[in-house]
């Protein structure tokens, strides 16, 4: 199942890590540990092999593939023997990077960037093109008439309006070139009511949003822990120190608000009441992709004794993040194949928040896609 992953953002650290793993995969220079689509629970015939995915993408800047990945080796994010041995590999994928379009109206845009996707889908002869969008972190749009429904967008479109934040305009391209989407950041992507009856109407499924990958993912095993020994937390404050691009974007007051947002849903969703404290994300140059989050609970027992505990995440966010990228193409590449059409909760586990899902539990999110992985396996899910 010849599948193509379209990566909006295709230089940044996640996805420039993600196409090296897939690369090294494929060539068996690495071995899977971080994709959990290779755990004998997921594992299974529906899902495109990784020797099956072909990498392409869009991005603003023009930093060659091969200089990005040299400088993710020097900085330890990935093995500098990697880099070396897949040069050639990068040189090929680089061929299919694509400027990020400017100028024009944003219909004339999105016209370029569904032929992006429409010639990498023939120069290739993929099955299908997964778009998944790991580009910078994107403050809340306002919002436009033209966010309501499918007539009024392509309206506004073609008018000197802008109309949709860059997320959402290559979700919008994505689904007119009849491509699964997935959402890997906060930003806004598929989220507007017009996007989400076009895919319906073009039955593509997708996923989002933002990557659960470091203290979301400890607070989403933690959170149920309180609430099933019905403990009353009291107070949760995290402290998130990182560098690297995403640092760098999240220094931004806009995109910053957009990320905090999105960290601490888990919780009052999960307790069932927003204990005091907040999550603050600092960036920090020097940390490049490396980050430290810092987190203090506390919380009260039985006759209101109080307790307290703390943890310390040292995490290097490309690393944790892209074998996850490569999870959620082939994941959401087998759903499209298998059908399906429309938001795919059963991907939650991925998420720190995620679309249409009814618990932020770790466990339990886990054990919806077990399931659904195994309806897919089964020829299902559809
Ligand atoms: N690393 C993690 O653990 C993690 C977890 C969850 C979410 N994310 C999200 O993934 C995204 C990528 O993270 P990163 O560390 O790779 O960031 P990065 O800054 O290294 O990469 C972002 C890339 O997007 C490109 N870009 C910016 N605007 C664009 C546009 N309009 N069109 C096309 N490309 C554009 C940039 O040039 C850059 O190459 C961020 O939004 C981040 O919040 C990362």
């Amino acid at each position: 199942m010849r599948t193509g992953v379209w990566l909006v953002g295709a230089r940044g650290s996640v996805a420039t890590t993600g196409i090296v793993g897939g690369l090294a995969l494929r060539a068996g220079l690495t071995g899977p540990t971080g994709c959990v689509t290779e755990l004998p629970d997921l594992r299974g015939p529906a899902l495109p092999t990784f020797a099956d995915l072909v990498f392409g993408g869009h991005d603003v800047a023009t930093t060659p593939l091969t200089k990005r990945a040299e400088a993710l080796a020097a900085a330890g994010v990935l093995p500098g023997r990697l880099a070396t041995a897949l040069a050639a590999d990068l040189a090929a994928v680089e061929d299919d990077l694509r400027p990020a379009p400017t100028g024009g109206s944003q219909a004339e845009r999105a016209a370029t960037i569904t032929a992006d996707l429409a010639a990498f889908r023939e120069r290739h002869g993929l099955e299908r093109v997964v778009v998944v969008n790991v580009s910078a972190t994107e403050p809340a749009p306002a919002t436009h008439p033209g966010h309501a429904d499918p007539d009024a967008l392509r309206a506004a479109l073609a008018g000197p309006d802008e109309v949709l934040p860059p997320s959402s305009l290559y979700a919008y391209a994505a689904v007119e070139a009849g491509c699964p989407y997935v959402d890997f950041t906060p930003s806004t992507g598929l989220r507007l009511p017009a996007l989400a009856a076009l895919a319906a109407q073009r039955g593509l499924p997708y996923a989002g949003h933002d990557g659960k990958t470091g203290e979301t993912l400890v607070k989403s095993v933690l959170a149920p822990m309180f609430a099933m020994r019905h403990l009353a937390v009291r107070s949760w404050s995290g402290v998130n120190l990182l560098g690297g691009g995403d640092g760098a974007t999240l220094a931004e007051p806009g995109a910053n608000a957009a990320k905090v947002d999105s960290k601490q849903r888990v919780l009052g969703e999960t307790l069932g009441y927003v204990p005091q404290g907040g999550t603050r994300i600092d960036y920090v140059e020097d940390l490049g992709d490396f980050k430290t989050a810092w987190d203090l609970i506390t919380f009260a027992g039985f006759l209101g004794t109080g307790m307290r505990m703390e943890f310390t995440w040292h995490g290097c966010d490309s690393a944790l993040a892209a074998p996850l990228v490569l999870d959620l193409a082939r994941l959401t590449a087998a759903a499209h194949a298998g059908g399906r059409a429309g938001p795919l909760p059963e991907l939650a586990f991925f998420f720190k928040d995620p679309i249409d899902s009814p618990t932020h539990s770790l466990s339990t999110q886990w054990q919806r896609l077990v399931d659904f992985t195994r309806e897919l396996h089964a020829g299902g899910a559809g």
